[in-house]
């Protein structure tokens, strides 16, 4: 029988390096949900696509301009025909997520892709902001990431050689505008293992987790 897990968190708190190590150990997959938002930011932006016009949004959750390809490494966006996920890391395109993810038309219209992305008899490792609470309720088990915005916007800020006191500025916006939306706003899953990675390694932030979910699965 596949299980789910799930790690939500705010902006660069390590969800996707740890859940790349947690699915090679446990040899399930991983889903960036974010790349959804992040997908259709940028699909939206290309085809300019009024961002304030849900109906249209939810529109094109369903075109077959773009979609999402998982692998063990990231969780690709394609569009027309090329995979464009460099494109979609970019910090503006992360704020155009986060400002389009409130609308409850569109985080509707993702939903199922999300939840298709849990193949029956393999498993499946979510990771996102709702991911516990709203994609999947029922996981198995559920964990939490969290680090100072300091360390966040170091991180990122490493990661894409941009100013990191921009970055801590945009981030606080971003994870305001997340926690604070009306519908399936960020927050800590009921039962979820709360990990602060500011003072952790990755190995170690990946070994608690893994501890957590060898009980849970018991
Ligand atoms: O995890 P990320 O930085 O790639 O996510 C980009 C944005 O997408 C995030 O700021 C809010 C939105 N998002 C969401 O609303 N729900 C999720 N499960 C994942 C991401």
């Amino acid at each position: 029988m596949g299980y789910v897990i799930t790690i939500d968190g705010p902006a660069a708190s390590g969800k996707s390096s740890v859940s790349r190590e947690l699915s090679k150990k446990l040899g399930v997959p991983w889903v960036s949900t974010g790349a959804f938002y992040r997908g259709l930011a940028y699909v939206a932006q290309q085809l300019k696509t009024d961002l304030d016009n849900p109906v249209a949004l939810s529109e094109l959750c369903f075109s077959s301009f773009w979609k999402i390809v998982l692998t063990s490494e990231n969780t690709q966006v394609w569009f027309e025909g090329k995979n464009v996920t460099d494109k979609t890391s970019h910090e503006d395109v992360g704020n155009i997520a986060s400002k389009i993810s409130h609308f409850p038309e569109v985080r509707q219209s993702l939903l199922d892709h999300q939840r298709n992305c849990a193949v029956e008899n393999i498993g499946l490792i979510a990771e996102g902001r709702d991911c516990g609470t709203v994609v999947f309720p029922r996981a198995e088990a559920k964990i939490y990431l969290t680090a100072r915005s300091a360390d966040r916007a170091t991180r990122r800020a490493q990661e894409l050689g941009l100013d990191k006191s921009v970055l801590e500025a945009q981030q606080k916006q971003r994870d305001i505008q997340d926690s604070t939306r009306k519908v399936a706003p960020m927050q800590v899953p009921d039962e979820a293992l709360v990990i602060d990675t500011s003072e952790l390694s990755l190995d170690d932030v990946v070994g608690k987790a893994y501890q957590f979910i060898q009980q849970k699965l018991k």
